[in-house]
C-alpha cells in the first residue's frame, strides 16, 4: 500500500534537523540550480510547461503558462510573489512544507525567479505563524550566506533578493490581488482584474504569484525531468501533490501521492476513519470546496475528477467528518468564519456573509422553518457569480452542498427543536498515540 505514496516535497521532512542548509545540501539541494542556469530562462519555463505543473494554490492554473505571460519587453522590474497565506479552513500543507524544509522552498523561489527574469521575489506568509517566518528568514539568511542569494549567483551573473514578509493576518490577504496590496503597505482588499498580475501586479510591475508547493515543486522537475514529473498523476492533472488529512481519522498528516489518488486510498494509508465510526462527509480542498459524501469515496482526486463530482479539488485540504458531526453545525461554524473574513469590499459578500450566519444560526438552534432552507439557497444565490472575489463563492460552498446532501438533517433540528446531536462526542477524539 505505502507505494501508492509519492514523497519527493516531505521525503526529508524526518531527516536530522531538516530545515538547515546543511541537510538540505546533503540530499542534493540547490543542484537545481545550476542545472536552471545551464539551460537559461526560457528552457526552464518550456520545461515547466511540459511537467504539466498546475498551481497547488487551489486554482490548477498552469504554472509554467502562467510565467510565459509576463512581458518580456515591459522595461519595469519583474516579481515574483510567493503566497504562503495559507488561512483557508483545513489547509495546512504550505505551512508543515516551510517548517520542515524551508530551503526547498527557497531553491524553488530562486530556479523561478530566474525564469522569469525577476531580480527581487517575495514570501508573503500569513502573520500569525511567527515561528515560520523565523525559519524562513533563517533560511534566507543562510542562503545569502552559501552564495545562493545575491550578487551574481554561483558565478552565473544572475542577482536575486529575496524578502520574507509578514503579512498582518487576514484570510482575504491569500486572494492574490489583495495580498498584493497588503505587500504594498495598504489594506488588503482584491484588485478589479483586469489588468492582471501578470501585466501590472506588484507596483504595477510584472507580477507572477504562485502557492508555496508550486514554487517548492520548481527544483525536482528541473532535477528528475520534466517527464519524470508528467508521469505521475492524470492525464490531466499531473505530478504528485501534498493532500492534508484532518479530523476523524486515526492518522491525520500530510499524504504525499499522485493526482487522481482516491480518498478511500488514503484513508486506508491513514489507518481509516476513527475506531467504531464512519465517514459522514468530507471536503476535497478545504471549507471552500462543495462537500462530499461516502459515495464519492472513489472519486479520483485530480482536477477534472473532483469538478465533475460537483466539487473542487482545491487544496486537497481533506476534512474528514464521522457520524457524530452535526453538518449544520459544522457549516455554521464555517459560514461565521467567511462573515468575519469578508473584506467588505463589495454588498453581496459584506451583507449576504451576515444574513446567511443569522438564518443558519436559527435553523441550527431548531428555531426556523422550512422555508429558511429555500431562504439559505436564495441568499446564496445573491452571493455566488455576483460577489467582487472567490471569498464570497467560497462561502456558499459548504452551505448549497450540505443542503444537496444533508437536508433532512437541516429538517431534523426543526422537528427536534434543536441539534439532534451531542456536539461534545464529535470533539472528543484523541487520534492514536496521542497519549504516549
Ligand atoms: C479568499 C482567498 C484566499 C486564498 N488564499 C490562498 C492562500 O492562502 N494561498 C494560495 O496559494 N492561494 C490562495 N488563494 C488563491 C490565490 O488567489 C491564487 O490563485 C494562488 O496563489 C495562485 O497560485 P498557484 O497558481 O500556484 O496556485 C486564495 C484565493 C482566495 C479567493
Ligand atoms: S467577495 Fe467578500 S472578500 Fe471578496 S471583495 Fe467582496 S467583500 Fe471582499
Amino acid at each position: 500500500m505505502t507505494d501508492t505514496l509519492t514523497p519527493v516535497l516531505t521525503d526529508n521532512w524526518d531527516a536530522e534537523r531538516a530545515w538547515t542548509m546543511a541537510a538540505y545540501e546533503e540530499r542534493g539541494g540547490y543542484a537545481a540550480l545550476d542545472k536552471a542556469f545551464a539551460m537559461g530562462p526560457d528552457a526552464v519555463i518550456t520545461a515547466v510547461k511540459d511537467s504539466g505543473l498546475r498551481g497547488r494554490g487551489g486554482a490548477g492554473f498552469p504554472t509554467g503558462m502562467k510565467w510565459g505571460f509576463i512581458p518580456q519587453d515591459n522595461p519595469r522590474p519583474k516579481y515574483l510573489v510567493v503566497n504562503a497565506d495559507e488561512s483557508e479552513p483545513g489547509t495546512c500543507k504550505d505551512i508543515p512544507l516551510m517548517m520542515a524544509t524551508p530551503h526547498t522552498l527557497v531553491e524553488g523561489v530562486i530556479v523561478s525567479s530566474y525564469a522569469i527574469r525577476a531580480n527581487t521575489a517575495f514570501i508573503y506568509v500569513r502573520g500569525e505563524v511567527l515561528h515560520v517566518v523565523r525559519r524562513l528568514q533563517r533560511a534566507v539568511q543562510e542562503a545569502y550566506l552559501a552564495g545562493h542569494l545575491g550578487k551574481n549567483i554561483h558565478g552565473s551573473g544572475y542577482d536575486l533578493d529575496l524578502i520574507v514578509h509578514a503579512g498582518a493576518g487576514a484570510y482575504i490577504c491569500g486572494e492574490e490581488t489583495a495580498l498584493l496590496e497588503g505587500l504594498e503597505g495598504r489594506r488588503g482588499q482584491p484588485r478589479l482584474r483586469p489588468p492582471f498580475p501578470a501585466v501590472a501586479g506588484l507596483y504595477a510591475s510584472p507580477t507572477v504569484i504562485n502557492n508555496v508547493e508550486s514554487i517548492a515543486s520548481v527544483p525536482a522537475i528541473l532535477t528528475e525531468g520534466a517527464a519524470w514529473f508528467a508521469s505521475m498523476g492524470t492525464e490531466k492533472s499531473q505530478g504528485h501533490g501534498i493532500f492534508s488529512l484532518s479530523g476523524h481519522i486515526t492518522r491525520p498528516g500530510q499524504y504525499e501521492a499522485p493526482l487522481g489518488i482516491t480518498l478511500r486510498q488514503l484513508i486506508d494509508l491513514a489507518g481509516g476513519m476513527r475506531e467504531g465510526h464512519e465517514l459522514k462527509f468530507w471536503t476535497p480542498g478545504g471549507s471552500s470546496t462543495p462537500l462530499l459524501t461516502p459515495e464519492h469515496l472513489d472519486v479520483p482526486l485530480d482536477f477534472e475528477s473532483v469538478g465533475a463530482a460537483g466539487s473542487m479539488l482545491g487544496t486537497r485540504a481533506l476534512q474528514l467528518f464521522d457520524e457524530t458531526t452535526c453538518v449544520v453545525r459544522a457549516v455554521l461554524r464555517w459560514t461565521e468564519f467567511y462573515k468575519h473574513e469578508s473584506c467588505g469590499k463589495c454588498t453581496p459578500c459584506r451583507e449576504g456573509t451576515w444574513w446567511l450566519t443569522q438564518t443558519l444560526a436559527r435553523l441550527e438552534k431548531g428555531q426556523g422553518t422550512e422555508e429558511d432552507l429555500d431562504l439559505l439557497l436564495d441568499q446564496c444565490d445573491n452571493i455566488l457569480g455576483r460577489s467582487f472575489c472567490a471569498l464570497g463563492d467560497g462561502a456558499t460552498s459548504p452551505i448549497s452542498s450540505s443542503i444537496q446532501h444533508f437536508r433532512d438533517e437541516y429538517l431534523a433540528h426543526l422537528t427536534h427543536g434543536g441539534c439532534p446531536f451531542d456536539p461534545a462526542a464529535s470533539t472528543a477524539f484523541v487520534p492514536a498515540g496521542a497519549d504516549a
